[in-house]
């Protein structure tokens, strides 16, 4: 069996814990996409762990992190040398593709000043190099951990690099150098190439509307989020997934970029706080808003989502009003957002996930997006969370 788990809106909808749970029913958990931009929150036993790198898990599993994944050496030593303290034999399970593309001081010295040459138009990244990283991958120029293993290849590189940008940014190549071989030397036992057999889980980062394909560019990340680029980011030449799709209760976002549904005020505060709605990466309050049924049908068609899970329904308890998105006013043009409008109308709120209220809200997800949400997410630990029947929560 192959599953995978995605985003269906802008991030940050409870995937690691998801994942977390799923993991007890795959052996591998595979990344295939994204990098240190990525935040996933879980929590082993009572410990609270952010994952940007390592793929979340149980704790017991095989951990690979493809080729698709960018990685930052420094925020991969720093995170294997956490979950060590965590787990006594994890280093073990730890896979890392020779191929994977290194984020270097070059790429994230670039994504800070083009955000700042952007002025208005920036896209609001978490200045972890991201794009930068995949631009200089398209142009050819970008190291892979591989290369690394050949002092004198690694040194040309870093030395293009850093002598192609000496107009727009002032580095010393030696430095750079230096640091990526030392962050290498500790990590460099985990990096071997695999292909994981049996049941594998591939843990997804971003969402589908921070796709650079199919969501709101420009305002999107710089790798794909859709479950289609999986296997492909991962070494394998084929197979079927089964597509774990997992969304919010609400909605959030954290950069810029249209919101069709956003609020504002203390309305906007309100949920902030309920949710604890602020960034795992770079902690930025995010930007709250209600949920979008129009935009969730339309993620989880292209992403062909086999199962729905909903998550942080929880969050809403205790709320008299909840905003539901079922309209726009003119039609939803998911390349142009910008002009879409959004019609917002509430329903009752709920006291607990017990009350009628709340299986009313589940029914007009479900008839919008014509699929049956399977799970309900409802607190942060991996056991919050139960599969639906029809007669209720
Ligand atoms: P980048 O991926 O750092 O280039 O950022 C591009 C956009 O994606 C920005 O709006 C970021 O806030 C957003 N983004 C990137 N990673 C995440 C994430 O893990 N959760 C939520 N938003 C993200
Ligand atoms: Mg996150």
């Amino acid at each position: 069996m192959k599953s995978v788990v995605i985003g269906l809106q802008w991030g940050d909808e409870g995937k690691g814990k998801i994942v977390q749970h799923l993991s007890k029913m795959h052996e591998w958990v595979v990344r295939f996409s994204g990098g240190p931009n990525a935040g996933h929150t879980i929590y082993y036993d009572e410990k609270k762990f952010v994952h940007h790198l390592i793929p979340s898990g149980s704790g017991k599993n095989k951990l690979f992190i493809a080729r698709g994944t960018l990685v930052d050496l420094e925020v991969l030593r720093a995170e294997i040398d956490s979950m060590a303290s965590i787990f006594e034999n994890i280093t073990q399970n730890i896979y890392i593709s020779p191929w994977c593309r290194v984020i270097t001081p070059v790429e994230k010295e670039l994504d800070a000043k083009y955000e700042e040459m952007k002025g208005s138009m920036a896209v609001g990244t978490t200045k972890k190099g991201i794009g930068p990283t995949v631009a200089n991958d398209a142009h050819r120029i970008g190291i892979r951990i591989f290369d690394l293993f050949d002092e004198k290849r690694a040194k040309e590189k870093v030395e293009m690099l850093v002598s192609l940008y000496k107009s727009v940014i002032d580095l010393n190549a030696n430095e750079i150098f230096e640091g990526l071989m030392k962050n290498f030397e500790s990590v460099k036992k985990f990096v071997r190439e695999v292909t994981p057999t049996g049941n594998v889980l591939f843990e997804s980062t971003q969402a589908i509307m921070l796709d650079p394909m199919y969501g709101t560019y420009p305002y999107v990340t710089s790798t794909p989020c859709l479950p289609q680029a999986a296997l492909y980011y991962s070494g394998f030449e084929k197979g079927k997934l089964e597509t774990y799709g997992v969304f919010k209760a609400y909605a959030t976002r954290v950069g810029s970029g249209p919101f069709p549904t956003e609020i504002f005020g203390e309305e906007a505060e309100k949920l902030r706080k309920a949710g604890n709605e602020f960034g795992s990466t770079t902690g930025r309050p995010r930007r709250c808003g209600w949920i979008d049924l129009p935009l969730l049908k339309y993620a989880c068609d292209i992403a062909d989502v086999d199962h729905l899970i909903m998550t942080k329904a929880d969050v809403l308890n205790g709320f008299e009003k909840i905003g539901i998105c079922e309209k726009y006013e003119n039609d939803l043009v998911p390349y142009d957002l910008e002009n879409s409008k959004a019609k917002v109308r509430y329903v009752d709120g709920w006291k607990d996930l017990s009350d009628k209220a709340f299986e009313e809200f589940i029914d007009i997800i479900e008839k919008n997006v014509g699929r049956k949400i399977e799970y309900v997410s409802f607190g942060p630990a991996e056991e919050d969370i139960q599969r639906m029947n029809r007669k209720g929560f």
